[in-house]
C-alpha cells in the first residue's frame, strides 16, 4: 500500500477515534436467512462463484521446481497441480482419460510422468498422453492428442497458483480479476514468502458466515474479551471496496499515538492490521512482520472447509525463529477459532427456524456489500 494511501486511510481512523464515532454505513440491513441454508442458492453459488470465478488454490512455494506436483480436492473437485521443466504451473482434473480412476493417489512429490493405477495410462506433467498399454489390440485408431488431461484455467501471480473452473471462461488473466487490488496483491511479496504451518479443518457453518466474521470489528470487545480485544480500539473498523474484493483496516490500540507524531512518520502495519478479502474464497490478514492466508472452500450450505497458513518471509525462516512462528501460528488458530466457534452457533441457530432475518449494524456494512456481491454474481 503506498505511504499516502496509509495515511488517508490512518488519518480518517484517527479522526474518528477522535470524535468517538465507528466508522458508519449511510443505514443497517436486514437480510434473509435462507441465504444461510438453502440448497437451491448452494447449487447457483457454486456453479457461478466457487466454479465460477478466479480462485488461489496454492501458494508458489507448493510446487518448487519443475517436476513438482500437488493433488487436492477443492470443493469437490479433484486437481493435479504441476509443474513443468521450463517452471510453468499447470493444473488438471485428477481424473484418468481412460476409465476415470484417479489418476494421482499421492498428496504431492516430484514426477515427470504419471501413470494411472488401474491400468496404466501414462500422461507427462503438461497433461499429454504417452503410453497406453496394449494400445494396438485394444485402442485401434486411438488418438492420443485428443486424451490429453482435462486441463482446469491456471495463472501463476503474484506469487500464487489460481484456478478458474468456469466452463464458459477460455483464459484467465487474475490481474485484471483483482483490479485496483492487483497492487497491493502484488506488493505483498507472496513469492518471497513461504507457508510455516497450515491447519485445515471442516467447520460446520456456511462459507459466507466465516468470511462475514472477519469483516467488522463490534465484535472484538466480547468475542475475543480472553485473547486480541486489548491489542484493538473498541468498534473500529474501515473497509474499501474495489469491484467485489474488500479492504479492512482493523487499528490497533496505538492508533492514537498518531495523534502527537508527524504524518510523514506513519506506517499503517504498526498501528493498524490489514485484512484484504479476496471474492469469493481468500483472505489475507496483514500483520506486521507475517501474514495469515485464510482460504475457504464451501462444502455444502453448512460446512465449510477452512485452511489456515501462516505466511512468513522466507528470509525469516531460520532456527531460531521457529519457536516464534510457531507461537503465532497457535494465537491465530486461537482466535480465530472463536469466530469459527460463534458461526458454528449461528448455522446452529439459522437452522432451528428462530430468525426469519438477520441484521448487518450500520458499522458492520461491509457485511452488508460483501453480500451484496454475492447476489450479484449469482443473479
Ligand atoms: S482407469 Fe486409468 S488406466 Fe484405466
Ligand atoms: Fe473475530
Amino acid at each position: 500500500m503506498d505511504k499516502s494511501t496509509q495515511i488517508t486511510l490512518l488519518d480518517e481512523l484517527v479522526n474518528l477515534h477522535a470524535s468517538k464515532s465507528p466508522y458508519l454505513d449511510e443505514r443497517w440491513e436486514q437480510i434473509d436467512c435462507e441465504r444461510y441454508l438453502s440448497q437451491e442458492r448452494f447449487t447457483r453459488e457454486q456453479a457461478r462463484i466457487h466454479r465460477g470465478l478466479p480462485q488461489i488454490v496454492a501458494h508458489s512455494s507448493d510446487l518448487p521446481e519443475p517436476g513438482a506436483f500437488k493433488t487436492l480436492n477443492f470443493g469437490g473437485v479433484p486437481l493435479l497441480l504441476t509443474r513443468g521443466e521450463e517452471g510453468q504451473a499447470r493444473a488438471f482434473y485428477n481424473v484418468c482419460r481412460h476409465r476415470g480412476a484417479e489418476l494421482v493417489p499421492e498428496e504431492s512429490g516430484c514426477k515427470h510422468r504419471f501413470s494411472c493405477p488401474y491400468h496404466a495410462w501414462t500422461w507427462d506433467n503438461a497433461g499429454k498422453l504417452i503410453a497406453v498399454p496394449h494400445e494396438k489390440t485394444g485402442f485401434p485408431g486411438l488418438d492420443r492428442s485428443t486424451h490429453g488431461l482435462h486441463t482446469v484455467l491456471c495463472e501463476e501471480y503474484a506469487g500464487w497458483v489460481w484456478i478458474d473452473l468456469s466452463r464458459e471462461a477460455n483464459n484467465i488473466d487474475i490481474a485484471r480479476y483483482l483490479g485496483e487490488m492487483s497492487g497491493e496483491i502484488a506488493a505483498m511479496s507472496a513469492g518471497e514468502h513461504v507457508v510455516f504451518d497450515s491447519t485445515t479443518m471442516d467447520i460446520p457453518a456456511n462459507w459466507k458466515l466465516l468470511v462475514e466474521g472477519g469483516l467488522e470489528a463490534y465484535h472484538f470487545r466480547v468475542a475475543h474479551r480472553n485473547t486480541i480485544a486489548p491489542l484493538f480500539l473498541d468498534n473500529l473498523s474501515s473497509y474499501q471496496c474495489f469491484g467485489r474484493h474488500t479492504r479492512s483496516i482493523l487499528p490497533r490500540s496505538t492508533l492514537p499515538e498518531l495523534r502527537e507524531q508527524p504524518q510523514s512518520n506513519w506506517r499503517m502495519g504498526e498501528h493498524a492490521n490489514v485484512l484484504y478479502s479476496l471474492f469469493p474464497g481468500s483472505q489475507f490478514l496483514v500483520q506486521e512482520d507475517h501474514f495469515v492466508w485464510i482460504q475457504g472452500i464451501a462444502l455444502s450450505p453448512g460446512k465449510t472447509r477452512l485452511k489456515l497458513s501462516t505466511m512468513i518471509p522466507t528470509k525469516e525462516n531460520t532456527p531460531e525463529r521457529q519457536a516464534y512462528w510457531a507461537r503465532n501460528h497457535e494465537l491465530t488458530l486461537i482466535t480465530l477459532k472463536e469466530d469459527f466457534d460463534l458461526a458454528e452457533g449461528i448455522q446452529r441457530g439459522l437452522e432451528s427456524g428462530a430468525n426469519t432475518h438477520l441484521n448487518f449494524g450500520r458499522f458492520e456494512g461491509a457485511l452488508a456489500a460483501f453480500n451484496a456481491f454475492v447476489d450479484d454474481a449469482i443473479a
